[in-house]
């Protein structure tokens, strides 16, 4: 069962629990604030996850079997998950506030996010499983497992 794992199936479902928690935040904000707060939470948390598992494990991996790293497909994500990171921190700034004035910030969040998301379900995870083995990718979940909360939390401040 678990050698049937993909890195698409995934990665996909993750993006869909945090696009969920997203919508959550959005469809509460106005009317149960701390429902809001925690899903907030939890999608930002999720989301820096998500990014600390694709460029300390995935993509490292995929540079390494391509050959591809300056100037590639992954160079313009690893770029555009600094920009994924400015637009949470903006919403952060809000919800410290308690303001739930943050529909022009969401929006920019979900525009890249829509088009980021797009490229990696259609070009990357299906590229990285085709150049693993269903072992390879045991040990990508494995080292997944292996990184710490911290590093999580420090993600998109950092770079
Ligand atoms: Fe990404």
């Amino acid at each position: 069962m678990s050698e049937q794992r993909t890195i698409t199936a995934f990665y996909e479902q993750d993006h869909d629990r945090l696009d969920e928690l997203f919508k959550t935040f959005q469809q509460l904000k106005r009317s149960d604030f701390p429902k809001a707060d925690e899903a907030f939470k939890e999608f930002k948390f999720g989301l820096q996850r998500h990014i600390v598992w694709e460029e300390d494990v995935l993509f490292p991996l995929w540079e390494k079997e391509t050959g591809m790293s300056e100037g590639g497909a992954t160079s313009v994500m690893r770029a555009e998950h600094r920009q994924i990171g400015q637009h949470l921190e903006a919403i952060q700034r809000k919800v410290t506030e308690q303001n739930p004035d943050s529909d022009q910030e969401e929006q920019a969040l979900l525009n890249l996010l829509g088009s980021h998301n797009m490229k990696e379900e259609r070009v990357l995870y299906p590229g990285i499983d085709r150049v693993t083995s269903a072992g390879e990718r045991e040990t990508v979940f494995q080292n997944m497992k292996n990184i710490s909360e911290e590093r999580y939390k420090l993600a998109c401040g950092q770079h």
